[in-house]
């Protein structure tokens, strides 16, 4: 087999439509770069609407948002915070950076993202010993949301808010719901793999505008609102510029084509793959629309006789990216000793998942023929396998 014509195809490429550089223009016409300027505030309110929020604050970066939400819940030194352990280290990096001390739940297996069953179990304990976690990160991941019904039922009985880690799922929701509004803090991120970009860039959205505009001075170095440099606490430089504001509202305008042509990715690897004994796609449960980011599958080499790895390797011998699913933060060197709380006493669904879980290339500009590719050097895989099993059993 040769390789189509021999360039990568990655695993979610930035998808431009041409548009951004009509914004771009328009922001360097007008001089207005940076800092702030008419691009961003745009990009804020289109936002804040798409997702039904009253008030966004535009940042440098996903990891930049979450910070400052836990910032505006006052998180602090020794403050217990709970995370969805199956994502990226973003997630609960910035509870880290306040000194917080993080305890990981589980994911469940119909949305892949935090365990009710988990979440609830672990807040008992904690009301009883009386140490409560004073914020829940939950994660919607590859696209998809979590079980919020059951999840915001559980914060708040315990009387404990929530942030939403949107980063993967912006344009996702949830009966109906966008994923990131639901709780009382949302985080989206911009980074070029994601189903908008801006390079690097992110959001926080929530229903209080009080709240929003203390973000902003937050992410501004803490300046007073005086015409000199007043500071009476310690801020950060987190703002995002006009230009890339710029982008992001070109980008905004294609968001739901992107989501189509992703489903529309997810459809045709469903289509080619699904009946191979042992490949299971990330469920779309009820009451969820997922923007599949990402396409993810299990392997289970009980069945395909190749491991999740094996494929990888394949697909990267001819140049096309796929990866290994989220390893669980739980099991990270860095969090080595730190609590976790599993779906169940028998299961820990998220290291099932990493164990077999793979992400095929998603991005919404992926071409018919490259996609066809893919999926052939997969089955290609397969094939030679289960004829190499066939021959070692037949000599036994
Ligand atoms: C689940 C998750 N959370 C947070 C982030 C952080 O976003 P950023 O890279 O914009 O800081 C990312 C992606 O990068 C992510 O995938």
């Amino acid at each position: 087999m040769s390789n189509i014509n021999n360039h990568k195809i990655h695993l979610s490429p930035p998808h431009l439509s041409g548009k951004e550089i009509e914004f771009l223009d328009d922001a360097t016409a007008s001089n207005w770069i940076a800092p702030v300027g008419p691009h961003l505030d745009a990009f804020e309110q289109e936002f804040a609407s798409f997702t039904g929020m009253q008030g966004a604050a535009a940042v440098q970066s996903g990891t930049a948002a979450i910070h400052l939400a836990l910032e505006l819940l006052g998180i602090g030194r020794g403050d217990r915070v709970y995370c969805s352990s199956f994502t990226f280290i973003a997630s609960i990096n910035p509870a880290l950076y306040l000194g917080a001390e993080p305890v990981f739940i589980d994911a469940e297996p119909d949305s892949w993202n935090m365990s009710p069953r988990a979440l609830r179990r672990a807040m008992k304990q904690d009301a009883l010993d009386g140490r409560l976690p004073k914020a829940v990160i939950v994660v919607h991941l590859y696209g998809q949301s979590a079980k919020m019904r059951e999840i915001l039922r559980i914060c708040r009985h315990f009387d404990v808010p929530v942030i939403e880690d949107a980063a993967e799922s912006l344009g996702a929701s949830y009966f109906g719901v966008q994923t990131g509004s639901m709780g009382m803090y949302g985080a989206f991120s911009f980074n070029g793999n994601k189903i908008i970009t801006t390079s690097g860039g992110g959001m926080l959205v929530s229903r209080s505008i009080p709240a929003i505009d203390r973000a902003k001075k937050l992410a501004t170095q803490a300046k007073e609102p005086v015409p000199h440099y007043e500071h009476k606490e310690i801020g950060y430089n987190y703002r995002m510029s006009n230009l890339l504001a710029a982008v992001g509202r070109a980008q905004l305008r294609q968001l739901r084509i992107r989501i189509k042509q992703k489903r529309a990715v997810f459809e045709i690897y469903q289509d080619a793959l699904d009946r191979v004994k042992g490949f299971t796609f990330m469920p779309e449960y009820e009451g969820s629309y997922s923007t599949r980011w990402l396409t993810t599958l299990t392997v289970d080499p009980k069945f395909t006789k190749v491991t999740r790895d094996h494929l990888i390797e394949t697909l990267a011998e001819q140049n096309i990216e796929a990866r290994p699913v989220w390893k669980p933060l739980h099991t990270q060197p860095v969090f080595q000793g730190v609590e976790y709380h599993p779906h169940s006493n028998q299961t820990s669904v998220s290291e099932g998942l990493f164990e077999q879980g793979l992400c095929l290339p998603s991005g919404s500009a992926l071409r018919d023929v490259e996609q066809q590719w893919v999926i052939n050097c997969i089955l290609a895989r397969l094939r030679e396998e289960r004829q190499r099993f066939v021959s070692i059993s037949s000599r036994r």
